[in-house]
């Protein structure tokens, strides 16, 4: 495994950033319905739900919405940052800093476990991947949604293209993401763990000056703009042109996929 000087939230994308709730919020306003299909997806569960974790909590939306989905569940919401966490406080809701890639929680505890964009920035991914499916009880679901970059290889606007694979090239260099292989991967991933009953749903919303995807890579691209200008192939104008293209009518591209997994740990 290659290993990265760098991690998530050091520098990129760390929660200090004057734009990093926005940001956050824009990509929780684009996959919030998603995730909640598939968290409530197959109806009501056969097994009583008591214990949910919301991985990687972000903002802590999920994390609200289980509670209301699964109004006899204690959940816990993990962060390595808990700025944006400090403001929800809820009977029901457990607030704690975990770092995904080093602690554990016992065996089968969970009943629910959702984690979304976070497993594809960390270089550990497949070890953690194993860990969490530890975490889930027998007959115990687990939700999973992570980023796929296909849908920007086939952009048409090739700077729009360029900037976009671009700020992925970013990420991959820097922390080690992976928005290639990992995401459709899932399935087989998680057969390969043993899980069983898997679904598949891939999103991809539209990239646009007034869509919240559109909001979300305007953020995104801005904030790895010196590293996307210095990548061979990436011309001096390349960024300020789509950021200034992200802000106003006119362009109306696909974004990043999103895969969505929904998996079983048999009883
Ligand atoms: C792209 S954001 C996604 C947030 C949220 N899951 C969502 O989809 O709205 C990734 C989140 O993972 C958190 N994170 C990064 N590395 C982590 C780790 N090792 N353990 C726990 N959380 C981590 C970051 O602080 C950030 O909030």
């Amino acid at each position: 495994m290659t290993t990265h000087a760098e991690r998530y939230g050091d520098r990129i994308f760390s929660h200090t950033g004057a734009e990093e709730a926005a940001r956050l919020a824009a990509l929780a306003e684009v996959l919030d319905p998603v995730s909640v299909e598939a968290l409530t997806a197959g109806g009501p569960p056969s097994r009583p739900v008591r214990r949910c974790l919301e991985l990687a909590a972000g903002t802590g939306s999920v994390a609200l919405r289980m509670l209301d989905l699964f109004p006899s569940a204690r959940v816990t919401a993990t962060e390595l940052d808990l700025r944006f966490l400090e403001a929800i406080r809820q009977d029901r809701l457990e607030v704690l800093r975990h770092d995904a890639t080093a602690e554990d929680f016992p065996d089968g505890c969970f009943d629910v476990v959702h984690v979304r964009y976070l497993l594809h920035h960390l270089p550990t991914r497949r070890e953690v991947f194993g860990r969490i499916v530890r975490w889930l009880a027998p007959g115990g679901r687990l939700v999973i949604e992570e980023p796929a970059r296909f849908p920007l290889e086939a952009a048409r606007d090739p700077r729009y293209r360029r900037v976009s694979l671009g700020a992925l090239q970013v990420l991959a260099d820097r922390l080690g993401t992976d928005c290639t292989d990992w995401g459709p991967d899932l399935p087989r991933t998680a057969a390969a763990h043993g899980l069983t009953d898997i679904t598949l749903r891939t999103t991809v919303p539209t990239v646009a000056h007034d869509t919240p995807m559109g909001r979300f890579w305007r953020l995104t691209v801005g904030h790895l703009a010196p590293g996307i200008g210095e990548l061979p192939g990436v011309l001096p104008e390349d960024v300020p042109a789509v950021l200034d293209r992200l802000s106003r009518p006119g362009l109306v591209e696909m974004g990043m996929a999103t895969v969505t997994l929904t998996a079983t740990q048999p009883a």
